[in-house]
């Protein structure tokens, strides 16, 4: 099967984000898990940051590496001959937003597909920005995110 990139912002990556990886780790021989590196989004972690979060929680999978890029998705997969973009899909509302961007991917790199996964049912309803707003009240972070983003989220906002 072909090379993916799963792209995102993972700020940070999330027990939804691995659940995705997982599936995609056993559906393609290699998986580019790859940071945007977006200047005009403020983000609470650094890229560096996000990649080093993500490289400890992915450690087990031994096809899947982690990346970031600038740009255009469609270019950074090209450079990275990857014609799979694996998307996660938690809603109908996840589903909206993807496909015009899947489309207009594939417009921009012909060779390009972008393959939907369903969210698994346990984490269908986690997000990187509820998270924060948990933990950024001190909320209990159990089951939402890996240990070692639980403990650099509260590092974040409470030390
Ligand atoms: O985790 P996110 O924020 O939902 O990820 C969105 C992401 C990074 C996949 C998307 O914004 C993206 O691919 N940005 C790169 C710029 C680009 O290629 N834009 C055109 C998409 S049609």
């Amino acid at each position: 099967m072909p090379r993916a990139v799963y792209p995102g912002s993972f700020d940070p990556m999330t027990n939804g984000h691995l659940d995705i990886v997982a599936a995609a780790a056993e559906l393609f021989d290699n998986v580019i898990v790859a940071v945007l590196n977006n200047p005009d989004k403020k983000s609470l972690f650094s890229v560096e940051e996000r990649m080093e979060l993500i490289r400890a929680s992915v450690k087990a999978y031994t096809n899947v590496s982690v990346d970031s890029f600038s740009g255009l998705l469609a270019d950074y997969t090209r450079l990275q001959t990857a014609d799979v973009v694996v998307r996660g899909l938690r809603s109908v509302q996840d589903f909206e937003a993807e496909i015009p961007m899947a489309h207009m991917n594939r417009r921009l790199n012909a060779q390009l597909r972008t393959v939907f996964l369903p969210a698994s049912l346990g984490v269908a309803d986690i997000s990187s920005s509820l998270v924060k707003q948990i933990a950024m009240h001190g909320g209990a972070l159990t089951g939402l995110v890996p240990d070692d983003v639980a403990r650099a989220l509260k590092r974040k906002y409470h030390n």
